[in-house]
């Protein structure tokens, strides 16, 4: 058996792999624990390479037994090597992972494919999450494979194009007068309330963050087995980071790499706990008003932060806070210079890992990986005063002529 149970990230207590997500000794959140002698002996860098173009040709580090996976195709997504947007940055071996392109355009695809699954492996006759808008339609997507209905919980104000791609598949759309953290709060409540519902990133969320592993197994996969040495992360609540961090510990354990001193570096709008703490060298405080457009990234209370500072910090590494019109004129760049059009998160990363190799934190030969999560599509309106408008002419030729002049 792959899965040995689940375990406190604080004290350690240990408890039977079922829908649990805190510890009952110290609040702590849960993680899975594996069998990893049972995995070393089933797991090769061969079977791997024979497997499915998704997450699932990972399926021996993923917390899933005897069942189907409900998948749309998640993962082994675009690795690019990034010569222009690196010779504008200054980077000779810069890679982005462009995440873009999964089934419903985020990774969110990743995490909600292996908790949807689970949800589906104990029995359960609903699914729910609270959302920042990505993890919305990826779940209601899912969910509709699954024959599930979904209860997703949003804050007032996030895109447009983020509720109308959950409710296109039928989910039943809560928005929450409030902010994300509001809206988490009372789906945690519901959940206590429901417990043969499986809230995604509540209930379900020791398994679901193990999705996200599977860009750290990516990355290395395509670099030949290789790690790199510099990662630049995204961050709300701090999962993504922390999941990838692990990610690269699994293969080393397996011994299919040898070895792991990959850098952690964050990126989180201005403002936000985990590059706030990271940055100015403060524990995490929540915050109360979030003031970024970038509203996949705000979350004031995040779950993760403590960890993912503690590997950001621990590798050595760094977290930067671009500003809104950092990261906007970010999106425009790598739109610009590679043909991806990322959303305002990606935005964030770039206009981060700009600043690091600025600040000379980042080497010009350092072989960089930064993770690109989210489709620009999603996050037009946040984009769309910065560009210079269309040129409406009259269909003539002299008119056209005129413009070019
Ligand atoms: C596009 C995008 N990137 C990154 C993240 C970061 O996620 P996490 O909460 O795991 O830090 C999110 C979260 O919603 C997101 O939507
Ligand atoms: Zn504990």
């Amino acid at each position: 058996m792959k899965i040995a149970g689940l375990k406190c990230r604080i004290c350690g207590k240990e408890f039977p792999a079922e829908p649990v997500y805190t510890c009952d000794n110290c609040f702590g959140p849960l993680e899975v624990l594996y069998n990893w002698d049972f995995i070393a002996e089933n797991v090769s860098r061969e079977k791997i390479e024979n497997g499915p173009r998704s997450i699932w040709r990972y399926a021996d580090f993923l917390p899933v037994e005897n069942v189907e996976p409900i998948d749309l195709g998640a993962g082994f997504t675009r690795f690019i090597k990034a010569e222009n947007l690196g010779e504008e940055l200054g980077l000779k071996n810069l890679y982005l992972i462009d995440d873009s392109t999964n089934p419903t355009y985020s990774f969110k695809d990743r995490v909600v494919s292996v908790a949807v699954t689970k949800a589906v492996e104990f029995g359960m006759k609903a699914v729910g999450c609270a959302s920042t808008g990505n993890l919305a339609g990826s779940l209601a997507a899912h969910a509709a494979k699954a024959k599930l209905p979904a209860y997703i919980f949003v804050p007032e104000g996030i895109e447009r194009n983020k509720i109308v791609q959950a409710l296109v598949h039928g989910a039943k759309i809560i928005e929450v007068e409030g902010t994300y953290d509001d809206a988490n709060r009372l789906a945690t409540e519901i959940a206590e309330e429901n417990p043969d519902w499986g809230f995604v990133n509540i209930n379900l969320r020791p398994y679901y963050a193990e999705g996200s592993k599977t860009l750290a197994y990516e990355t290395v996969e395509h670099l030949g087995w290789a790690t790199p040495d510099q990662v630049i992360v995204p961050m709300a609540s701090g999962a993504l980071l922390c999941a990838i961090h692990r990610g690269f510990e699994d293969l080393e354990r397996v011994d299919l790499i040898e070895e792991n001193d990959v850098v952690f570096n964050g990126a989180q709008p201005y403002g936000l706990p985990i590059s706030k703490a990271v940055k100015y060298g403060k524990g995490i405080e929540p915050v109360r008003r979030l003031e970024t457009i970038v509203h996949s990234l705000a979350i004031g209370n995040p779950a993760d932060g403590i960890f993912a500072k503690e590997i950001i910090e621990k590798s050595s590494g760094f977290a930067e806070d671009p500003v809104d019109e950092e990261s906007i004129e970010a999106v425009k760049l790598l739109a610009k210079t590679e043909g991806i059009f990322t959303e305002l998160a990606g935005g964030v990363t770039i206009a981060a890992l700009k600043r690091l190799v600025e600040d000379g934190r980042i080497d010009s030969s350092d072989v960089v990986v930064a993770y690109l999560t989210g489709n620009g599509l999603k996050t037009t309106e946040g984009i769309v005063d910065h560009l210079p408008g269309t040129v409406k002419i009259k269909p003539r030729l002299e008119e056209f002529e005129k413009v070019i002049a």
